[in-house]
This record gives structure tokens, C-alpha cells and sequence, in this order.
């Protein structure tokens, strides 16, 4: 196409001027500063079917023409904030989705417009520093050695998957990442019952197959059975494979249970194997001075995954991976192409696209970054220390109650259900109630709890990662959930 004359002194559709930028940003701070003082006072979340979702937002074909962005932005925030599931609200306590600090938010925005590059230390200067800066401080908050290698990543699943591939990577005493799995041994891993499903999707990604997952059984307070750990790697080493890494959870996602790390991490050395703790939630308690004891073990792992999008409230995504010895995540992952000068020899910088999965990466380390410094070491431990407290408090609440059977409390984790006064229900029908409860409270709006099941038992389950939920949310909750178990129940008769 040949251009005439000045034909491109282009006026871009997308493009803003500063005034229209400053203006409709304004606008929106504004009216997200409004939702956020009274996003309390809504809902949990809608009563809403995936057709209604769809028949809200119609189904047009795409514009031909644009929109301004102003108004566009004005209506896609009322239709959020009129149609969403909101973990910011005191009463949201389901799975571990926190509560995200608004700094993070801010911190999002400031990202997006200094859009930097996170793949090489050249297009992200000063970002692959703060990122670094944030690793460490991660690391700091853990109580795992500082100078450990790591990155900023999605969430738990990938920041587990990162300390699975470079376990991978070091367990191989042949060049695994030329000849793959297919050079050595059928390789296998160890992880308690309770353990979250990445374990299966990373045994089934990356070439292991999920029936190379021993799952090891739990003791009575469900942590890991060491002996039980013992016992299944002396029989795979007896019947030809190569024991790749054991899992230990830092607070696992039903219970909240921290498996026994230091006795895992004393057979992994003995057995020359990997030591990968998953604490996604709950590694960050290790803040706490009297975090459970077994949480002053992290620094005993080989690699630790962490959730800053789950106990620092950063909003999401943000996952963190750390690896004790940072050479194992350049082994894992670094290739460096021809088309990539991005620095070599002793001198050359992180560049983070060779530590991990990503090519282009986002500056997701800067809401962390941002979140760490207003709250500070202090200011963190206060927040969790006080969210356990509540968990806590909550279990006394339903084990004073009559109508509630409590079962656990652990972290910030509580588990209990609803058993009816006159007996009438047990076993299974027991079981179906608590689930019909379960779908009741989270489609009435009042309060959001999610579900564990502990010895075949369908239980209600409350997680507190949520520096908005206060005292008095804990306190309605008991009488709040045993009010609609009776209504449901005399429904039902
Ligand atoms: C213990 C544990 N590991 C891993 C994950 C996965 O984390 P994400 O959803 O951030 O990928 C979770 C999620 O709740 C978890 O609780």
C-alpha cells in the first residue's frame, strides 16, 4: 500500500489524549472509591445463571466502530459491581480467595501504564529489580534464606509447577531436557491425601502420568503419615523407580493442615530426594512468631510455592515460586536464542524469562511490592494473626452451639456441619443436607462458605483470608447459617 503525502500522522482509535486520559480515569477512581465504601452493604454475590450472565450482556456481534471509553469503562463498572462474586465482603469465606488490598489495585493500574516487559532485565530494568526485591522479601517474611532464586508467577498452581520442573531437572542424571523422561527411570512423587489437585495436572503435563503420584496416607490429624512416606519409596526404589520429589503442604486447601515438613524434609535427605513444600496459602503464617511450629521448617525445602494473591491480599494473579539454589531454575528453564541479546557472561542480568515458564511477563511483583511496604512486616503479621483468630473464634462459636458439629480449626481454616437437634438425619442423608445448606447459603447472598470433606463427612467449611472481616461477622455467622438449615429443613419435610 503506498501512503500519500502525511497520511499516517495518525489519530489511532485507541490512543488517548492526557485530558481524556486523566479524565475518565478520574471518573472511574471515583466510582470504584464508591464501590469499595459500600460493596459491604451489597450482597456476597448474585443469584445469577450463566444464561442470565449472557443475556445481560446480549449477544451482538462485535462493533464495527468504537466506543468512548469513558462511558464504556462508567458501564463496565455497574455491570460488575451489579453481577459479581465478591471476596472483598466481611462474610466471603469460601476456598482461599482473599481479600484484595486497594493498593494493589492502584498498583495494577501504574503496571499496566509503565507496561513493562518482565521477560529480560533490558526491557524491565527497574521492575526486574523491584521484582527481585519482592522475591526476597517474600522470602524474608517465610523465614527462607534470602538469597534463594525465585519469581513472581500467576498463582499456586504455577509457582508449584515451577519447583516441580526444576526438581525434574535435578533429579535427571542424564540431559532430560534433550532426551526427556524417556532416558531414566519411571520417576514418582510423594504427597499426602489432603494435597491440592496441581500435583495431578503436573504428573500428567509433564510426562509423568498421574499414577506417578503416591499418595500417601494421612495420620488422625491428617497430616502426612512419614512411615507410611517411608514404606512407598522403599518399595518404588525396589521395583525400579526413581524417586523424584516429595510434596509437603504448608496448610493444605480442605483443613488447612501443615504436614509434619521437618520429619518429610529429614527423609528426603536421607533419601537424596526433593523436598517441595506447597504453601500456597499457608506458608505465609510462618510470619508469626508462634506460627505453628512446623511452619520454622520451611527453610528446609528445596523449593517453596507461595500465594501472595491469597495471605498478603494481593488482588489477583500472584503466585510465587522460590528455590533454594538458584542455579536449579536456570537449568530448568533458561535457553538463550540468537535473537536475544539480553546481556551474557558473569555480568549478565536476571532476566526472567529464563527462571520460569514465561516469555513476556507482566509486572505482577509490583502489587506485592507496593502491599509489603504499607503494611509491612508488622503490619502483615497483624492482619494474619488476627484472621487465625477469628477462624478460632468461629470454631468455639459452633462448638458452644447445639445445632453444629465442629471438626476442625486449623490456620484460618474451619470446618464443621449442621446436624439437626431430634437425630433425624445421619450418614448420607446427613451429608446430602449439609451440601443442600451449602447451595442455599451461597445462592442467598448473606454470607459465602465453601465445603471440605473430612472421613467421608460433607462438611461446611469457612476460610478467613480477609483483613475486612471483622469480630461481629464471625459472631452473626452461627445463628446466620443455623436459621436457614431450619428453614430448609422444615421446606423439606
Ligand atoms: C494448598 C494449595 N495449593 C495450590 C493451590 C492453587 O493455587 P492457585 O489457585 O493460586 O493456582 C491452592 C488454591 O487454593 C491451595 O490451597
Amino acid at each position: 500500500m503506498e501512503s500519500e503525502g502525511n497520511t499516517v500522522g495518525r489519530d489511532a482509535p485507541l490512543d488517548m489524549g492526557a485530558d481524556e486520559f486523566r479524565e475518565a480515569g478520574h471518573a472511574l477512581v471515583d466510582q470504584l472509591a464508591n464501590f469499595l465504601a459500600t460493596a459491604s452493604a451489597r450482597p456476597v454475590g448474585p443469584d445469577l445463571t450463566p444464561p442470565q450472565a449472557r443475556s445481560l450482556l446480549g449477544d451482538e456481534t462485535l462493533p464495527q466502530g468504537g466506543t468512548e471509553a469513558g462511558e464504556l469503562l462508567a458501564r463496565t463498572t455497574e455491570l460488575l459491581a451489579d453481577h459479581s462474586l465478591f471476596n472483598r465482603h466481611p462474610k466471603f469465606f469460601g476456598y482461599i480467595t482473599s481479600s484484595a488490598a486497594p493498593v494493589g489495585a492502584l498498583g495494577d493500574l501504574l503496571a499496566a501504564v509503565m507496561n513493562p516487559n518482565m521477560g529480560a532485565w533490558l526491557l524491565s530494568p527497574m521492575a526486574s529489580e523491584i521484582e527481585a526485591q519482592t522475591v526476597r522479601w517474600i522470602a524474608e517474611l517465610l523465614r527462607y534464606p534470602t538469597d534463594c532464586g525465585g519469581l513472581l508467577v500467576s498463582g499456586g498452581n504455577m509457582a508449584n509447577f515451577v519447583g516441580f520442573l526444576a526438581a525434574r531437572r535435578a533429579a535427571a542424571d542424564w540431559d532430560i531436557r534433550e532426551q526427556g523422561l524417556r532416558a531414566g527411570k519411571p520417576m514418582t512423587v510423594y504427597c499426602s491425601a489432603g494435597t491440592h489437585t496441581w500435583i495431578q495436572k503436573a504428573a500428567d503435563l509433564f510426562g509423568l502420568g498421574t499414577d506417578a503420584v503416591r499418595w500417601i496416607t494421612t495420620d488422625g490429624d491428617l497430616r502426612m503419615d512419614v512411615d507410611a512416606l517411608r514404606a512407598a519409596i522403599a518399595t518404588d526404589r525396589a521395583e525400579g523407580h526413581q524417586p523424584l520429589l516429595v510434596v509437603g503442604t504448608a496448610g493444605t486447601v480442605s483443613t488447612g493442615t501443615v504436614d509434619p515438613l521437618r520429619e518429610i524434609a529429614a527423609v528426603c535427605q536421607e533419601e537424596d530426594i526433593w523436598f517441595h513444600v506447597d504453601g500456597a496459602y499457608g506458608a505465609l503464617a510462618a510470619v508469626l512468631d508462634d506460627a505453628p511450629e512446623e511452619l520454622h521448617a520451611l527453610a528446609l525445602a528445596d523449593s517453596v510455592a507461595v500465594d501472595p494473591h491469597k495471605w498478603l491480599y494481593a488482588p489477583i494473579e500472584a503466585g510465587c515460586a522460590l528455590v533454594r539454589d538458584p542455579k536449579h531454575l536456570l537449568d530448568a528453564f533458561s535457553f538463550q536464542p540468537e535473537y536475544y541479546l539480553f546481556g551474557s557472561g558473569e555480568d549478565r542480568p536476571v532476566n526472567y524469562h529464563e527462571l520460569g515458564l514465561q516469555n513476556s511477563r507482566g509486572f505482577r511483583a509490583l502489587k506485592v511490592w507496593l502491599g509489603l511496604q504499607v503494611a509491612g512486616h508488622d503490619g502483615y503479621a497483624q492482619m494474619i494473626r488476627d484472621d487465625i483468630e477469628l477462624a478460632r473464634r468461629l470454631f468455639q462459636l459452633v462448638e458452644a452451639h447445639p445445632e453444629f458439629e465442629a471438626r476442625t480449626c486449623e490456620l484460618s481454616i474451619t470446618t464443621f456441619r449442621y446436624v439437626p437437634l431430634d437425630g433425624s438425619l445421619t450418614g448420607d442423608a446427613l451429608n446430602d443436607f449439609n451440601q443442600a445448606l451449602l447451595e442455599e447459603l451461597q445462592a442467598d447472598g448473606r454470607c459465602y462458605p465453601s465445603n471440605a470433606i473430612v472421613d467421608g463427612d460433607f462438611l461446611l467449611r469457612t476460610c478467613v483470608v480477609n483483613f475486612r472481616t471483622q469480630t461481629s461477622d464471625i459472631d452473626e455467622l452461627p445463628e446466620l447459617i443455623a436459621s436457614t438449615a431450619r428453614e430448609l429443613l422444615q421446606r423439606t419435610e
